[in-house]
Protein backbone atom coordinates (compact mmCIF):
# COMPACT_ATOMS: atom_id res chain seq x y z
CA UNK A 1 0.00 0.00 0.00
CA UNK A 2 1.12 3.69 -0.49
CA UNK A 3 1.13 5.79 2.18
CA UNK A 4 1.24 9.32 1.71
CA UNK A 5 2.03 10.33 5.39
CA UNK A 6 4.51 13.04 4.82
CA UNK A 7 6.08 15.37 2.49
CA UNK A 8 8.69 12.77 1.67
CA UNK A 9 6.35 10.21 0.40
CA UNK A 10 5.00 13.55 -1.56
CA UNK A 11 8.22 13.75 -2.86
CA UNK A 12 8.20 10.04 -4.02
CA UNK A 13 4.42 10.38 -5.75
CA UNK A 14 5.67 13.51 -7.60
CA UNK A 15 8.93 12.38 -8.64
CA UNK A 16 6.80 9.10 -10.51
CA UNK A 17 4.77 11.54 -12.46
CA UNK A 18 6.87 14.93 -13.12
CA UNK A 19 8.64 14.82 -16.54
CA UNK A 20 12.23 13.92 -16.56
CA UNK A 21 12.22 17.73 -17.80
CA UNK A 22 10.14 19.32 -14.88
CA UNK A 23 11.64 16.91 -12.13
CA UNK A 24 15.50 17.45 -12.94
CA UNK A 25 14.94 21.57 -12.85
CA UNK A 26 12.92 21.13 -9.57
CA UNK A 27 14.76 19.03 -7.29
CA UNK A 28 18.12 19.76 -8.41
CA UNK A 29 20.68 22.15 -7.18
CA UNK A 30 24.11 24.08 -8.04
CA UNK A 31 27.06 22.47 -8.64
CA UNK A 32 27.58 19.66 -6.18
CA UNK A 33 24.44 19.69 -4.47
CA UNK A 34 26.24 20.11 -1.18
CA UNK A 35 23.94 22.87 0.46
CA UNK A 36 20.83 21.62 -1.13
CA UNK A 37 20.94 18.24 0.80
CA UNK A 38 22.48 20.20 3.81
CA UNK A 39 19.60 22.65 4.32
CA UNK A 40 17.89 19.64 5.27
CA UNK A 41 20.51 17.39 7.02
CA UNK A 42 21.14 20.70 9.07
CA UNK A 43 17.55 20.51 10.82
CA UNK A 44 17.87 16.74 11.59
CA UNK A 45 20.94 17.18 13.81
CA UNK A 46 19.18 20.16 15.72
CA UNK A 47 17.49 18.29 18.91
CA UNK A 48 14.79 19.70 21.00
CA UNK A 49 14.46 19.51 25.05
CA UNK A 50 10.61 19.10 25.58
CA UNK A 51 8.79 20.31 28.35
CA UNK A 52 6.46 17.78 30.47
CA UNK A 53 3.46 18.80 32.14
CA UNK A 54 2.80 21.88 30.40
CA UNK A 55 -1.28 21.58 29.56
CA UNK A 56 -1.19 21.81 26.00
CA UNK A 57 -4.95 21.07 25.26
CA UNK A 58 -5.24 24.08 23.78
CA UNK A 59 -3.20 25.97 20.96
CA UNK A 60 -2.69 28.45 18.63
CA UNK A 61 -0.69 28.79 15.83
CA UNK A 62 -1.89 31.96 14.58
CA UNK A 63 0.90 34.94 13.97
CA UNK A 64 1.05 38.03 12.59
CA UNK A 65 4.31 38.74 9.98
CA UNK A 66 4.45 42.29 8.43
CA UNK A 67 1.76 43.21 10.37
CA UNK A 68 -0.36 40.20 8.23
CA UNK A 69 -2.43 37.64 9.72
CA UNK A 70 -1.57 34.36 9.34
CA UNK A 71 -3.26 30.98 10.43
CA UNK A 72 0.57 29.48 11.15
CA UNK A 73 4.30 30.83 10.56
CA UNK A 74 4.45 28.51 7.31
CA UNK A 75 4.44 30.21 3.61
CA UNK A 76 4.84 29.11 0.41
CA UNK A 77 8.13 30.19 -1.40
CA UNK A 78 8.67 31.37 -4.43
CA UNK A 79 9.22 28.81 -7.27
CA UNK A 80 9.08 29.71 -11.69
CA UNK A 81 6.90 27.76 -14.03
CA UNK A 82 4.59 26.52 -12.03
CA UNK A 83 2.28 24.82 -14.94
CA UNK A 84 5.38 22.51 -15.36
CA UNK A 85 4.37 20.49 -12.31
CA UNK A 86 0.52 20.67 -13.04
CA UNK A 87 -1.64 22.68 -15.35
CA UNK A 88 -3.32 24.55 -13.30
CA UNK A 89 0.19 26.12 -11.90
CA UNK A 90 0.16 29.20 -9.67
CA UNK A 91 -3.19 29.16 -9.75
CA UNK A 92 -3.81 25.84 -8.14
CA UNK A 93 -1.39 26.77 -5.33
CA UNK A 94 -2.70 30.45 -4.48
CA UNK A 95 -5.84 28.26 -3.79
CA UNK A 96 -4.67 26.39 -1.67
CA UNK A 97 -2.56 29.12 0.19
CA UNK A 98 -5.91 31.07 0.30
CA UNK A 99 -7.95 28.06 1.89
CA UNK A 100 -4.92 27.32 4.58
CA UNK A 101 -4.91 31.12 5.23
CA UNK A 102 -1.31 31.48 4.39
CA UNK A 103 0.60 33.44 1.75
CA UNK A 104 1.69 32.29 -1.41
CA UNK A 105 4.83 34.15 -2.81
CA UNK A 106 4.61 34.35 -6.36
CA UNK A 107 7.49 34.13 -8.73
CA UNK A 108 8.17 36.85 -11.49
CA UNK A 109 9.15 33.57 -13.78
CA UNK A 110 5.43 31.95 -13.23
CA UNK A 111 3.37 30.79 -16.09
CA UNK A 112 0.37 32.87 -14.83
CA UNK A 113 0.34 36.58 -15.18
CA UNK A 114 -0.14 38.60 -11.90
CA UNK A 115 -2.95 39.82 -12.85
CA UNK A 116 -4.65 36.94 -13.57
CA UNK A 117 -3.54 34.78 -10.73
CA UNK A 118 -5.12 37.57 -8.30
CA UNK A 119 -8.45 38.29 -10.44
CA UNK A 120 -8.95 34.94 -10.01
CA UNK A 121 -8.09 34.31 -6.36
CA UNK A 122 -9.60 37.30 -4.74
CA UNK A 123 -8.70 38.32 -1.47
CA UNK A 124 -5.43 35.85 -1.33
CA UNK A 125 -2.43 36.89 0.31
CA UNK A 126 0.31 37.21 -2.31
CA UNK A 127 3.26 38.69 -1.95
CA UNK A 128 5.34 39.45 -5.08
CA UNK A 129 9.01 38.45 -6.09
CA UNK A 130 10.99 40.51 -8.23
CA UNK A 131 14.48 40.57 -10.05
CA UNK A 132 16.35 43.67 -10.66
CA UNK A 133 16.71 44.16 -14.39
CA UNK A 134 19.22 46.24 -16.02
CA UNK A 135 16.01 47.67 -17.59
CA UNK A 136 15.20 49.40 -14.13
CA UNK A 137 11.92 50.95 -15.81
CA UNK A 138 10.48 46.59 -16.65
CA UNK A 139 11.85 46.50 -12.88
CA UNK A 140 9.45 49.20 -12.17
CA UNK A 141 6.62 48.46 -14.16
CA UNK A 142 6.46 45.03 -12.73
CA UNK A 143 6.45 46.14 -8.92
CA UNK A 144 3.50 48.70 -10.10
CA UNK A 145 1.47 45.53 -11.85
CA UNK A 146 2.04 43.52 -8.55
CA UNK A 147 0.38 46.52 -6.20
CA UNK A 148 -2.04 47.02 -8.89
CA UNK A 149 -3.13 43.50 -8.83
CA UNK A 150 -3.48 43.47 -5.17
CA UNK A 151 -0.48 42.17 -4.17
CA UNK A 152 0.65 42.90 -0.42
CA UNK A 153 4.84 42.90 -0.34
CA UNK A 154 7.53 42.70 -2.75
CA UNK A 155 10.26 40.16 -2.17
CA UNK A 156 13.81 41.24 -4.15
CA UNK A 157 15.74 37.71 -4.24
CA UNK A 158 19.11 39.29 -4.33
CA UNK A 159 21.17 35.85 -4.19
CA UNK A 160 21.21 35.49 -7.95
CA UNK A 161 23.32 38.14 -9.85
CA UNK A 162 24.04 35.35 -11.97
CA UNK A 163 22.03 31.69 -12.11
CA UNK A 164 24.01 29.26 -9.89
CA UNK A 165 25.56 26.58 -11.75
CA UNK A 166 22.86 23.68 -12.54
CA UNK A 167 24.65 21.24 -13.84
CA UNK A 168 21.14 18.93 -13.58
CA UNK A 169 19.52 22.09 -15.91
CA UNK A 170 22.38 21.55 -18.33
CA UNK A 171 22.71 17.85 -18.66
CA UNK A 172 18.86 17.41 -19.29
CA UNK A 173 18.89 20.52 -21.39
CA UNK A 174 16.19 22.03 -19.28
CA UNK A 175 13.12 23.99 -21.48
CA UNK A 176 9.93 25.66 -21.15
CA UNK A 177 7.65 23.64 -23.02
CA UNK A 178 6.74 25.64 -26.25
CA UNK A 179 3.02 25.60 -25.20
CA UNK A 180 3.90 27.39 -22.25
CA UNK A 181 5.42 31.36 -21.55
CA UNK A 182 6.31 33.69 -18.94
CA UNK A 183 2.87 35.99 -19.25
CA UNK A 184 4.69 38.66 -16.39
CA UNK A 185 7.53 39.63 -18.98
CA UNK A 186 4.38 40.35 -21.48
CA UNK A 187 5.69 43.83 -22.96
CA UNK A 188 8.33 44.51 -20.91
CA UNK A 189 10.52 44.31 -23.61
CA UNK A 190 12.95 41.81 -21.98
CA UNK A 191 13.87 38.22 -23.32
CA UNK A 192 11.83 36.43 -21.46
CA UNK A 193 10.88 33.43 -24.27
CA UNK A 194 14.65 32.71 -24.14
CA UNK A 195 13.74 30.05 -21.64
CA UNK A 196 14.49 27.36 -24.18
CA UNK A 197 16.70 24.52 -24.90
CA UNK A 198 20.91 25.65 -23.62
CA UNK A 199 22.97 23.96 -25.02
CA UNK A 200 26.23 24.22 -22.10
CA UNK A 201 24.34 26.07 -19.61
CA UNK A 202 20.70 25.71 -18.96
CA UNK A 203 18.59 28.46 -21.14
CA UNK A 204 17.42 29.96 -18.00
CA UNK A 205 20.77 30.64 -17.43
CA UNK A 206 21.12 32.56 -20.87
CA UNK A 207 18.13 34.51 -19.98
CA UNK A 208 19.22 35.47 -16.27
CA UNK A 209 22.54 36.78 -17.89
CA UNK A 210 20.64 38.87 -20.59
CA UNK A 211 18.16 40.15 -18.20
CA UNK A 212 19.53 40.66 -14.66
CA UNK A 213 21.44 43.43 -13.37
CA UNK A 214 24.91 41.94 -11.81
CA UNK A 215 25.93 45.29 -10.98
CA UNK A 216 23.19 45.53 -8.54
CA UNK A 217 24.21 46.98 -5.02
CA UNK A 218 22.62 48.36 -1.76
CA UNK A 219 21.80 52.07 -3.25
CA UNK A 220 19.48 50.02 -5.96
CA UNK A 221 17.67 48.83 -2.75
CA UNK A 222 16.84 52.26 -1.78
CA UNK A 223 15.76 52.93 -5.12
CA UNK A 224 13.31 49.99 -5.14
CA UNK A 225 11.69 50.63 -1.67
CA UNK A 226 11.04 54.30 -3.21
CA UNK A 227 8.84 52.77 -5.87
CA UNK A 228 5.98 51.28 -3.70
CA UNK A 229 4.25 51.95 -0.34
CA UNK A 230 4.44 47.85 -0.24
CA UNK A 231 6.64 46.44 2.29
CA UNK A 232 9.92 45.22 1.02
CA UNK A 233 11.68 42.16 1.85
CA UNK A 234 15.16 40.71 0.71
CA UNK A 235 15.45 37.53 -0.08
CA UNK A 236 18.82 35.30 0.02
CA UNK A 237 20.49 36.85 3.15
CA UNK A 238 23.23 34.77 4.84
CA UNK A 239 25.30 37.38 6.84
CA UNK A 240 23.99 39.57 9.63
CA UNK A 241 25.53 42.56 7.95
CA UNK A 242 23.69 41.90 5.11
CA UNK A 243 20.45 42.19 6.96
CA UNK A 244 21.42 44.79 8.81
CA UNK A 245 22.23 47.18 5.45
CA UNK A 246 18.86 45.33 4.15
CA UNK A 247 16.73 47.06 7.06
CA UNK A 248 19.29 50.59 6.41
CA UNK A 249 17.85 50.80 2.89
CA UNK A 250 14.45 50.11 3.75
CA UNK A 251 13.31 46.69 4.16
CA UNK A 252 10.90 45.66 6.26
CA UNK A 253 11.67 41.70 5.94
CA UNK A 254 14.65 39.41 4.88
CA UNK A 255 13.90 36.18 3.99
CA UNK A 256 16.93 33.76 5.22
CA UNK A 257 17.88 31.60 2.06
CA UNK A 258 20.22 29.71 -0.23
CA UNK A 259 17.72 29.83 -2.73
CA UNK A 260 17.32 26.06 -2.02
CA UNK A 261 20.68 25.30 -2.78
CA UNK A 262 20.23 26.10 -6.33
CA UNK A 263 23.21 29.04 -6.38
CA UNK A 264 26.49 29.00 -4.48
CA UNK A 265 27.10 25.41 -3.80
CA UNK A 266 28.51 25.19 -0.17
CA UNK A 267 27.02 28.01 0.88
CA UNK A 268 25.93 27.73 4.88
CA UNK A 269 22.75 26.28 5.29
CA UNK A 270 19.78 28.57 6.02
CA UNK A 271 19.33 27.43 9.68
CA UNK A 272 22.85 27.15 10.12
CA UNK A 273 22.72 31.44 8.90
CA UNK A 274 19.97 32.32 11.05
CA UNK A 275 20.65 32.83 14.79
CA UNK A 276 23.88 35.48 13.96
CA UNK A 277 20.56 37.17 11.52
CA UNK A 278 17.78 36.99 14.36
CA UNK A 279 20.32 38.62 16.63
CA UNK A 280 21.35 41.64 14.71
CA UNK A 281 17.98 42.47 13.26
CA UNK A 282 15.21 40.36 14.73
CA UNK A 283 14.23 43.45 17.04
CA UNK A 284 13.63 45.25 13.65
CA UNK A 285 12.50 43.60 10.91
CA UNK A 286 10.80 40.41 10.43
CA UNK A 287 13.20 37.49 9.46
CA UNK A 288 12.18 34.69 7.55
CA UNK A 289 13.91 31.52 6.46
CA UNK A 290 13.25 29.30 3.52
CA UNK A 291 15.42 25.81 2.76
CA UNK A 292 14.85 22.40 3.80
CA UNK A 293 11.89 22.69 5.92
CA UNK A 294 10.23 19.18 5.44
CA UNK A 295 9.18 18.60 9.18
CA UNK A 296 7.07 19.99 11.50
CA UNK A 297 9.77 19.94 13.79
CA UNK A 298 11.77 22.39 11.37
CA UNK A 299 9.13 24.92 11.73
CA UNK A 300 9.61 24.98 15.33
CA UNK A 301 13.87 25.12 15.48
CA UNK A 302 13.43 27.99 12.96
CA UNK A 303 10.70 29.97 14.80
CA UNK A 304 12.99 28.82 18.36
CA UNK A 305 15.88 30.98 16.65
CA UNK A 306 14.27 33.75 16.11
CA UNK A 307 12.22 32.76 12.62
CA UNK A 308 9.18 34.57 12.39
CA UNK A 309 7.83 32.62 9.22
CA UNK A 310 9.03 29.90 7.18
CA UNK A 311 8.43 29.10 3.74
CA UNK A 312 8.23 26.03 1.88
CA UNK A 313 9.39 25.46 -1.64
CA UNK A 314 10.22 21.62 -3.59
CA UNK A 315 7.66 20.27 -1.30
CA UNK A 316 4.49 22.75 -2.97
CA UNK A 317 5.76 22.03 -5.88
CA UNK A 318 6.33 17.88 -5.39
CA UNK A 319 2.54 18.41 -3.52
CA UNK A 320 1.33 20.40 -7.28
CA UNK A 321 2.58 17.69 -9.41
CA UNK A 322 0.87 15.04 -7.33
CA UNK A 323 -2.68 16.47 -7.20
CA UNK A 324 -2.97 20.15 -8.03
CA UNK A 325 -4.77 22.17 -5.56
CA UNK A 326 -5.62 19.47 -3.18
CA UNK A 327 -1.95 18.28 -3.01
CA UNK A 328 -0.38 21.29 -2.37
CA UNK A 329 -3.17 21.57 0.56
CA UNK A 330 -2.11 18.04 1.72
CA UNK A 331 1.37 19.42 1.74
CA UNK A 332 0.15 22.52 3.96
CA UNK A 333 -1.84 20.29 6.08
CA UNK A 334 0.72 17.81 7.11
CA UNK A 335 3.21 20.86 7.82
CA UNK A 336 0.71 22.45 9.95
CA UNK A 337 -0.22 19.24 11.78
CA UNK A 338 3.53 18.03 12.59
CA UNK A 339 3.95 21.69 13.45
CA UNK A 340 1.22 21.89 16.00
CA UNK A 341 1.90 18.10 17.33
CA UNK A 342 5.68 18.85 17.90
CA UNK A 343 4.61 22.22 19.59
CA UNK A 344 2.44 20.33 21.92
CA UNK A 345 5.08 17.87 22.36
CA UNK A 346 7.59 20.60 23.42
CA UNK A 347 4.71 21.86 25.99
CA UNK A 348 3.93 24.78 23.94
CA UNK A 349 0.96 26.49 24.14
CA UNK A 350 1.37 29.37 21.51
CA UNK A 351 3.65 30.02 18.72
CA UNK A 352 4.54 33.38 20.43
CA UNK A 353 5.76 31.15 23.66
CA UNK A 354 8.69 29.03 21.28
CA UNK A 355 11.53 30.36 22.87
CA UNK A 356 15.41 28.98 22.11
CA UNK A 357 15.44 27.25 25.96
CA UNK A 358 13.39 24.34 23.78
CA UNK A 359 16.81 23.38 21.76
CA UNK A 360 19.18 21.55 22.81
CA UNK A 361 22.62 23.04 22.12
CA UNK A 362 26.07 21.10 22.87
CA UNK A 363 26.32 22.02 26.67
CA UNK A 364 23.38 21.43 27.51
CA UNK A 365 22.78 17.68 26.66
C1 LIG B 1 12.19 24.72 -9.05
C2 LIG B 1 12.51 25.92 -8.22
C3 LIG B 1 12.30 27.18 -8.75
C4 LIG B 1 12.59 28.30 -8.00
N1 LIG B 1 12.31 29.54 -8.52
C5 LIG B 1 12.56 30.64 -7.77
C6 LIG B 1 12.21 31.92 -8.27
O1 LIG B 1 11.66 32.06 -9.34
N2 LIG B 1 12.51 32.98 -7.49
C7 LIG B 1 13.10 32.85 -6.26
O2 LIG B 1 13.35 33.85 -5.59
N3 LIG B 1 13.40 31.65 -5.76
C8 LIG B 1 13.15 30.54 -6.48
N4 LIG B 1 13.43 29.31 -5.95
C9 LIG B 1 13.98 29.21 -4.57
C10 LIG B 1 12.86 29.09 -3.53
O3 LIG B 1 12.16 30.30 -3.40
C11 LIG B 1 13.36 28.72 -2.14
O4 LIG B 1 14.40 29.59 -1.79
C12 LIG B 1 13.85 27.29 -2.01
O5 LIG B 1 13.17 26.41 -2.88
C13 LIG B 1 13.65 26.84 -0.58
O6 LIG B 1 14.19 25.58 -0.37
P1 LIG B 1 13.34 24.21 -0.35
O7 LIG B 1 13.07 23.89 -1.77
O8 LIG B 1 14.28 23.28 0.32
O9 LIG B 1 12.08 24.43 0.47
C14 LIG B 1 13.14 28.16 -6.69
C15 LIG B 1 13.34 26.90 -6.17
C16 LIG B 1 13.03 25.77 -6.91
C17 LIG B 1 13.22 24.42 -6.30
Amino acid sequence: MTHTLNLFDIEQHALQVLSSNAREYYLGGAADEITLRANVSAFQHIFLRPRILADVAERSLQTSVLEQSWTMPIGIAPTAMQKLAHPEGEHATLKAAQKLGVPMICSTTATVAIEDLMHAQKGANTWFQVYVYKDREATRELVQRARDAGCTAIVLTADTPYLGKREREARSGFHLPPDMELPNYRGLGIGAMNVSEGKEASGLAQHFSQNIDPALCWSDIDWLAAQTALPLVVKGVLRADDAIMAWKHGAKGVIVSNHGGRQLDTAIPSIHALPAITDAVGEVIDVMLDGGIRRGTDVLKALALGAKAVFLGRPVLYGLAWQGEQGVERVLEIVREEFDLAMALCGIKSVKDIHPDILALPHQH
